[in-house]
């Protein structure tokens, strides 16, 4: 190897300089507290209640009890050496029912979490929507209504002006895909509706309340402050080069990926969304105005990866039927069927695939020319246990972080602009509808005691966020 060789080969291995090394959490899976200082219950509070819902009948109530542990939870991100935090506020906690004033007990709390972030060199990143919405706001119709979208922007409002002086990094919405389409189509999210139209309804207003957030923010804050969205697009395969599975992948892509970024970045909803719901909707509720205030120009785009999907139409050419699960979340995909590749699984049974990551970027990059772009949220569920000495080793999660990094740097050497990675999670969590189930987080937590141990992949990237590299 040349002297040029080498210098290539480690510089190949490093990050850009300035690169934001992060960890991310959402409040619902985090804070607990859910009865306290007025915080009034989200769909999640009254989902993890409905039996059958989420595993064992877990709920947030107590979760990581972050909501008072926070100052020791910001050492322990400290020593993990991260420059970013990127945490949700917790709507009914800062407006129970989702109209009217603050409650300021709410929004004291993440002014001290920002307070205790900064003093640590921490750059606080706010998520104003990771999936809580007030219960009060669905029972008069929640995001299938117009009229949340408004609500969304004034909350947007109330909380720029306590934070703006903190924080300048700034998303809307995590995963509008999720809220809109786990929750109001197959119902295996809260608020748990099963009707494809208030599904696509729902992705509209969701649409809406980022447009007006986004403008409500831009408005309030100084120019430096950046604000973006996080989305989770579906990085989907054919299961054969074919004309049919093709056609899959369009579909699934259309609803999955462009019904956001449509709107959001290229200046109005597909075409082939339209001719691909018309059965079920003539999308009237999209009104004049609706697309000039979703196109604000944003800062970054968040990108959510964590594994990638085959899809195929429903019948072969030769008309044989293909058995799999059926495309339930899915409106104007009802012919498409999933597969499960053979291969490495996290434990949440989802395929290993860092290539699919670097396929995403350089797809976001062709897409939106221009707009930088951050992965605001990556990582895996193993099945971590403490050992006999109480240290936790997990070196899947380390392998499983290392090959992700590694597709970043691919992308960022073809030519992705990829301004930062947030690790998912900071802390084990609630992790939906598989309650306490399953662990994510590069901090161990003993659900019982609430102590914390951080794993050996806490360990691993603390090095990697030091260094700006990753280890041979
Ligand atoms: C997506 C979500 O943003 C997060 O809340 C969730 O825990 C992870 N992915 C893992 O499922």
């Amino acid at each position: 190897m040349t002297a040029h060789e080498v210098r290539s080969a480690a510089s190949a291995r490093s990050f850009p300089p300035g690169f934001v090394w992060g960890a991310a959490t959402a409040a619902y899976q985090v804070e607990g507290a859910a009865a306290e200082d007025g915080r009034t219950p989200s769909i999640w509070d009254t989902f993890s209640r409905t039996p059958g819902k989420v595993f064992r009948g877990h709920t947030g109530d107590v979760a990581a009890d972050h909501y008072h542990r926070m100052p020791e939870d910001v050492r322990l991100m400290a020593e993990l050496g991260v420059d970013a935090y990127r945490f949700s506020v917790s709507w009914p906690r800062v407006q129970p029912t989702g109209r009217g004033p603050a409650v300021q007990r709410g929004l004291d709390f993440y002014r001290r979490l920002c307070d205790e972030l900064l003093s640590h060199g921490i750059r606080p990143a706010v998520t104003l929507y990771h999936w809580d919405l007030p219960q009060d706001l669905e029972n008069v119709g929640g995001w299938p209504r117009r009229a949340t979208a408004e609500r969304f922007g004034d909350y947007a409002q109330l909380v720029g002006e306590a934070l703006g002086d903190r924080v300048e990094l700034w998303t809307t919405l995590n995963e509008p895909w999720c809220s809109a389409f786990l929750g109001y189509g197959s119902g295996t999210h809260a608020p748990g509706r099963t009707d494809p139209v208030a599904a696509l309804r729902a992705a509209h207003h969701l649409n809406l309340g980022h447009g007006r957030a986004a403008a409500v923010l831009r408005e309030l804050l100084p120019p430096r402050a950046q604000v973006g969205v996080t989305l989770n697009p579906h990085l989907v395969r054919p299961l054969s080069p074919t004309p049919e599975d093709e056609d899959a992948v369009r579909r699934i892509d259309a609803v999955g990926n462009r019904i956001f970024t449509g709107p959001m970045l290229s200046g109005g909803y597909p075409e082939d969304l339209f001719a691909d719901t018309a059965r079920i909707t003539d999308w009237s509720f999209v009104r004049d105005g609706d697309l000039a205030l979703i196109g604000q120009p944003l800062d970054t785009l968040g990108i959510h990866y964590s594994t990638s999907r085959v899809v195929s139409a429903a019948r072969s050419r030769s008309g044989e039927p293909r058995v799999s699960r059926p495309a339930s979340p899915w409106p104007g995909a009802e012919g498409v069927v999933f597969h499960q590749p053979s291969g490495e699984r996290t434990a949440m049974g989802w395929p290993v695939d860092p290539t699919g990551l670097y396929h995403l970027l350089m797809r976001c990059t062709a897409d939106f020319p221009g707009l930088p772009l951050v992965i605001a949220e990556n990582g895996a569920a193993y099945d971590d246990r403490p050992g006999p000495d109480g240290t936790v080793h997990d070196p899947d999660r380390i392998a499983y972080l290392h090959r992700h990094l590694e597709a970043v740097l691919s992308a960022l050497a073809d030519g992705a602009d990829v301004r930062g990675y947030y690790l998912w999670s900071l802390l084990d969590n609630f992790e939906w509808t598989y309650g306490y189930g399953k662990r994510v987080g590069a901090i161990y937590i003993d659900h019982e005691t609430q102590a914390r141990i951080p794993k050996s992949s806490a360990r691993w990237y603390a090095e990697v966020a030091r260094t700006g590299r990753l280890p041979v």
